[in-house]
């Protein structure tokens, strides 16, 4: 395994995750975090004494002829490729990584780039749209909202670190696969009690439910598939009730706030030429770029293209376009 080079990438690669991240004061009171804390995840503190998986169990999902030791899970230069038949070859820099710093793409992404909601999911999203995030990245122009969500800040790095050749061939790979419906959208006005471990929401088991309030609620489907790197498991978002139509109303008329987002995204929120799709794809990862994008964190060579969608967008807004957007066939 590659030399891991701060607290944290060691934690991921360790695989027990919240066991492992340095603990830090959580919830503070300023940043991306207090505006869009569902979003913006930071890890709670780990609960003493939790118990550690043993590293030699041999793990399987379903639907996989494929197994191997819990222990070869969080392998960040040769993640877990549960469905090989499932997506095309994956090239080296998607499967392994490239050079120094370019951690493999499929390790957070996942192999067929469905990703998660902590990253982003790249597949079916245009060749150029793609290779410029890139370079927005190399740029310094894609800086991360929340520097102490890790694996955004992650990226960066990644970002800065990838040659165009790297990118160029991560970009043809992931934009060749079609994304397959992936987050199921559930409206309603109590949600399971969940805590944030892994950078996302897990549902506390027997913690019963709790008001939704003003925010969405992204976990797995199967957490246990899911911190196997199951790249066939996806995700349930809870959204308030009414959320999908008045995100509905925005994104089709611009509503009181925005613009019709459907002139450059498409009819369907699918993309059009360069511009990139929507449909389909995690409402945590669209949240965070719709205020990074207002903030101005997010500042890449098209990203004025976004201005005026995004100005005077409130929290209130940003949860019912993405409840909607979510909700769309990709
Ligand atoms: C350590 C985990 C990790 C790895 C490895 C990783 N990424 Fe990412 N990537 C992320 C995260 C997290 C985001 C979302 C950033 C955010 O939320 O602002 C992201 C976002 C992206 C996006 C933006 C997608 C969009 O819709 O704008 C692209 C493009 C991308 N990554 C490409 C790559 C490529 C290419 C590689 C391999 C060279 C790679 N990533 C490896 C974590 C990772
Ligand atoms: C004038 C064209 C235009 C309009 C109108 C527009 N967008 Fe965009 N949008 C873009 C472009 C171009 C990008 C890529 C920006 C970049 O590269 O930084 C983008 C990026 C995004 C992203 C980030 C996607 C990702 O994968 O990271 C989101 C989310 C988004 N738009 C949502 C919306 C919503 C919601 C609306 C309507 C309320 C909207 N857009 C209206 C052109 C537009």
């Amino acid at each position: 395994m590659r030399q891991l080079s701060s607290a944290w990438m060691a934690g991921l690669a360790a695989g027990g995750l919240a066991a492992a991240v340095e603990v830090r004061a959580q919830q503070d009171t300023e940043g991306a975090n207090a505006v869009l804390p569902w979003a913006y995840v930071l890890n709670d503190p780990a609960a003493a004494g939790a118990d550690a998986p043993d590293p030699a169990e041999v793990v399987t999902v379903p639907g996989s002829s494929v197994s191997m030791p819990r222990s070869a899970i969080n392998i960040n230069d040769g993640p877990p490729d549960w469905h090989p038949d499932a997506h095309p070859p994956m090239p080296e820099v998607v499967a392994r990584g490239g050079g120094e710093g370019v951690v493999a793409c499929g390790y957070c992404h996942l192999p067929n780039g469905q990703g998660k909601p902590e990253n982003a999911g790249l597949a079916g999203q245009p060749y150029e749209y793609i290779v410029q995030q890139m370079t927005d990245w190399r740029n310094g122009l894609r800086r991360p909202g929340e520097p102490r969500m890790g694996p955004p800040a992650f990226m960066e790095r990644i970002g800065l670190a990838a040659t165009d050749e790297e990118a160029r061939i991560a970009a043809e790979y992931f934009s060749s696969i079609d994304f397959k419906p992936w987050v199921d959208v559930v409206e309603t006005d109590a949600v399971p009690k969940t805590r944030f471990a892994g950078w996302i929401h897990e549902v506390v088991e027997g913690g019963g439910a709790e008001p939704i309030g003003t925010r969405v609620v992204e976990t797995p489907r199967d957490l246990k598939r899911t911190k196997l790197r199951d790249d066939a498991s996806g995700f349930i978002a809870y959204v308030p009730s009414g959320a999908v139509g008045r995100g509905r109303r925005i994104v089709l008329t611009g509503g009181a706030n925005s613009v019709a987002c459907t002139v450059c995204h498409g009819p369907d929120l699918r993309g059009i030429g360069p511009v990139p799709a929507l449909a389909g794809r995690s409402p945590s990862y669209m949240a965070r770029q719709l205020y990074d994008l207002q903030t101005g964190v997010r500042n890449g060579a098209w990203s004025d293209l976004m201005d005026a969608a995004v100005k005077n967008l409130t929290p209130e807004d940003i949860v019912d376009i993405v409840a909607y957007t979510a909700s769309l066939e990709p």
